[in-house]
């Protein structure tokens, strides 16, 4: 099957990137969201991206233009799944409602469409087994910023079927992505390892091992990391953190996995990291 027409569910953070890099290498874009204020909100975003790219010189006036044309915007989900060929969902990581929205466009979309997720950490056979269709539900994992990141996590259910991995990997090479394939498991390879990592960060501040900026620094100057993992953990979301944790933990059953308590007290007060102008480090508005 060669995908030509992609539906992506949600204009968030994620979704709007998804499709910015589908519509920029060719694919036609069905970019669906709640209401017509979060469609125009995703849009400006990818227009701010593209523009970027402009200024940068890696992108044409024209390519630029050609992009935008290809990215239609809909509040109609059901309308969008019957014309695609593989849909990708990106809204709020919250089952229930990936649930609901599977079942939505397992009804609609045409039989030979692939179903993607773009989750976190939710079980990706979970998600299939609400549709009547698992062998064509696969998780596509992509990183933010989704323009620049070049990695996908291929997240293969129990039920994914070769001819789905198959295509799903093609097209994220052909999103010049750099795909890695995953077997489904809590946190897949990219959360169970960074997760833990940043927790026990945050055990060595508890502990008064060293200081917030001591402990950043470590990490950036004698791992190479771009960023320190507490400064890491503020821009992913305090509260995304310990939920990434907490199904680590649920999922996998050892105590290594248990969140650090000063995390779930930071989350308890609110502060959530630069989203919300407080975490571990100050952020301004
Ligand atoms: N933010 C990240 O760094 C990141 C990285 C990788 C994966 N993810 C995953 O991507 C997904 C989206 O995360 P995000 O950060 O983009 O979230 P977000 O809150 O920025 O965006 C979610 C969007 O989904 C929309 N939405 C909610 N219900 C909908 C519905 N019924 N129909 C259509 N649209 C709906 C919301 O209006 C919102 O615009 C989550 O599963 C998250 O775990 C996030």
């Amino acid at each position: 099957m060669n995908i030509k027409i992609v539906t992506v569910i949600g204009s968030g953070t994620m979704g709007n990137g998804i499709a910015h890099v589908f519509a920029q290498n060719g694919f036609s874009v069905n970019l669906v969201d709640v209401s017509k204020e979060f469609l125009d909100r995703g849009v400006k975003n990818i227009r701010a991206n593209l523009d970027r790219q402009t200024k940068k010189g890696t992108l044409t006036e024209e390519a630029r233009g050609a992009t935008l044309a290809r990215i239609e915007l809909s509040t109609d989900l059901a309308v969008c799944a019957k014309k695609s060929d593989i849909i990708v969902e990106a809204v709020n990581e919250n089952t229930v409602l990936k649930r609901e929205i599977f079942q939505t466009i397992d009804a609609n979309a045409p039989p030979h469409a692939i179903l993607a997720s773009n989750t976190s950490s939710i079980s990706i056979t979970e998600i299939a087994a609400t549709t009547k269709r698992p062998a064509n539900v696969i998780g596509m994992h992509f990183f933010n910023p989704v323009p620049v990141m070049k990695l996908v996590e291929l997240i293969r259910g129990i039920a994914t079927s070769d001819e789905t991995f198959a295509i799903v990997r093609d097209a994220a090479i052909a999103l010049e992505k750099t795909p890695v394939e995953v077997r489904d498991s809590p946190g897949f390879i990219s959360n169970r390892i960074l997760m833990p990592m940043i927790n026990e960060a945050i055990f060595c501040l508890a502990e008064g091992i060293a200081s917030r900026d001591d402990i950043d620094t470590v990490m950036k100057l004698g791992m190479a990391h771009p960023m320190g993992p507490l400064a890491l953990a503020d821009f992913i979301g305090l509260d995304v953190c310990l939920s990434i944790m907490n199904v680590l933990h649920d999922g996998l059953g050892d105590d290594k996995y248990r969140p650090a308590p000063l995390l779930k007290k930071m989350v308890a007060a609110g502060y959530l990291g630069k989203k919300a102008g407080k975490g571990f480090y100050e952020y301004q508005s």
